[in-house]
């Protein structure tokens, strides 16, 4: 397996070019592995869903996959990671319903680098807690891509791996992905035959809703955040804006206002949208949506959603914004 990309390696990208990539990782893979156990974090994510579709074609039932759900995943999210790789792939996985631990360990909660740290660690031990049941492992699948790679190695960021598993974990590294660049990664997901939703993913914080239900999640608010998100996904891809708009979410803020329904008062949350465009992340330009497709998720979200009596905007680029909002 290459540790780095051939200077002259062309970009991947079409179903041609995906084909020859597999065939040459799945002999690279059965050949590292062997008759021996991987275990992978399967997140859903782009990334992690393409590393487990290789391990499956490759090894089959000797990949061992580990969804945790935190409770602060998109709706649908799980059910869809059951249904590809389980139902569908036939893959040996693993669910891990770790919602009520989550959720209590980060209740009253309200700094958010706290909060970050809770479900970090919380996601570490948990990982490390199913991979102490299992026997004969000694592989540990990740999701490395090459910019990973150029990251940490120009100081940008310190490398995602597996976010630190404890040292009595002693894994080799399996990374099929790792000499490839995003776009390369979606090419090869495709040709394996992932769905579309999950191959075009945006960006997903590793902390998930949890950063946009800022201060002190709570389950009804995070409910509310949930709901409103799947709103606004099913409007943009209506509107044929998915996979066009770099991302788009809610954030449901930790205050209250008034507002009336069906002739009652209402003292409930509101909901922000934010849709922005970039290329490096860095700059951040705002998405403006047209006048009737707002009237239309104003409609939807504060008829559907539980707690929401006012929808709002958020026009501000970065800088002086982040993207997320903790
Ligand atoms: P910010 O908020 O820093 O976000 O302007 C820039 C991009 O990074 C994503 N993001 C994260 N991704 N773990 C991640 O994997 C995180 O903790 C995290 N925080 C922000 C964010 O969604 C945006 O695309």
């Amino acid at each position: 397996m290459l540790e780095r990309r051939p200077e002259n390696m062309e970009r991947i990208a079409t179903p041609e070019q995906a084909k020859a990539y597999i065939e040459e990782q799945l002999a690279a893979l059965r050949a590292q592995i062997g008759d021996k156990k991987v275990l992978l974090a399967l997140s859903g994510g782009v990334d992690s869903s393409v590393v487990a579709a290789l391990l499956i074609k490759a090894i089959g039932k000797q990949l061992v996959c580990v969804h945790v759900n935190h409770g602060l995943l998109r709706k649908g999210e799980p059910e869809q990671v059951i249904q590809v790789f389980r139902d569908e792939m036939d893959a040996n996985l693993i669910y891990v319903d770790a919602v009520d631990r989550f959720l209590d360990k980060l209740a009253g909660v309200t700094d958010p680098e706290q909060k970050r740290m809770i479900i970090g660690k919380e996601f570490i031990d948990v990982f490390a807690e199913e991979a102490h049941k299992l026997e004969g492992i000694e592989f540990l699948a990740q999701g490395t891509i090459w910019p990973d790679i150029l990251e940490s190695e120009a100081g940008i960021k310190a490398h995602h791996n597996a976010g630190g598993l404890p040292e009595d974990l002693n894994f080799e590294l399996v990374e099929p992905v790792r000499i490839l660049f995003k776009d390369e990664v979606r090419v090869v997901g495709k040709e394996l035959g992932l769905p579309d939703n999950m191959v075009y993913r945006q960006p997903f914080p590793g902390p998930g809703l949890g950063v946009r239900c800022p201060g002190a999640i709570t389950r009804d608010r995070l409910e509310a955040v949930r709901e409103s998100d799947a709103i606004l996904r099913e409007e943009f891809a209506a509107a044929g804006l998915e996979g066009k708009v770099w991302q788009y979410f809610t954030v449901v803020p930790d205050f209250k206002s008034t507002g009336v329904k069906d002739g009652k008062r209402t003292f409930d949350w509101p909901c922000i949208i934010r849709a922005i465009n970039t290329t490096d992340v860095m700059e951040v330009t705002v998405e403006h949506l047209p006048d009737e497709m707002i009237d239309r998720l104003v409609q939807r979200i504060t008829t559907e959603v539980q707690g929401i009596n006012r929808v709002l905007y958020d026009y501000t680029p970065k800088p002086p914004a982040t993207v997320e909002y903790e």
